[in-house]
């Protein structure tokens, strides 16, 4: 760590792991056999994606996406772009996005649009936390969602601060 950064935990690797296999039941309800493409948003969702994939069946596929904010600053500003396209053919697939964490809600509503563009067959969104109190578009929502916390800035399992603390077990607030 960094001297003068700290990270307080928020959300355990255990109460990660309980959450998980909730979504996964959830997600197997709805679902049924239909094969799903578990589309990643790069770089905070891959932990994410990682374990949560393991809890599902087997007519899963995986493929990512790298939705970046772009303008100053580290908050998304409504402008967003994709710089890393899917590889795999979406049109009439379903979809589930797997994101690290929805805040303004702008990158979501963008990657949404994005696939009902290329004729998906359904979208939906599991994301691991939610920050309510930020959203700026209220449609960005979680139809799968782990954890909705405060308004603080968040790293681990996944998320990072300068390409740090991704690989945390578990989630916790920066403190500078
Ligand atoms: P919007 O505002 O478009 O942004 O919903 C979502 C993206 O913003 C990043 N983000 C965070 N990253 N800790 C992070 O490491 C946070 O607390 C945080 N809040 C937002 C993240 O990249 C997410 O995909
Ligand atoms: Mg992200």
């Amino acid at each position: 760590m960094t001297p003068g950064e700290t990270v307080e935990p928020l959300i355990s690797a255990e109460q990660i792991e309980t959450r998980l296999q909730g979504l996964a039941d959830e997600i197997i309800r709805d679902y049924g056999e239909k094969p799903i493409i578990l589309l990643c948003a790069l770089t905070g969702g891959v932990i994410f994606l990682a374990d949560l994939s393991r809890k599902l069946g087997n007519n899963t596929t995986i493929d990512f996406v790298r939705a970046s904010s772009y303008g100053d600053g580290t908050v998304s500003n409504g402008k967003v772009r994709l710089d890393c396209h899917p590889k795999l053919d979406l049109a009439s697939k379903d979809v589930l996005v797997v994101e690290d964490i929805i805040d303004t809600g702008h990158t979501l509503a963008y990657l949404k649009k994005y696939l009902e563009d290329m004729n998906v067959a359904s979208v939906r969104v599991c994301a691991l936390l939610d920050k309510p109190s930020r959203r700026e578009v209220p449609e960005a929502q979680a139809d799968y969602l782990g954890f909705s916390i405060p308004d603080e800035f968040v790293v681990g399992y996944g998320l990072d601060y300068a390409q740090r603390y991704r690989n945390l077990p578990y989630v916790g607030i920066l403190k500078l």
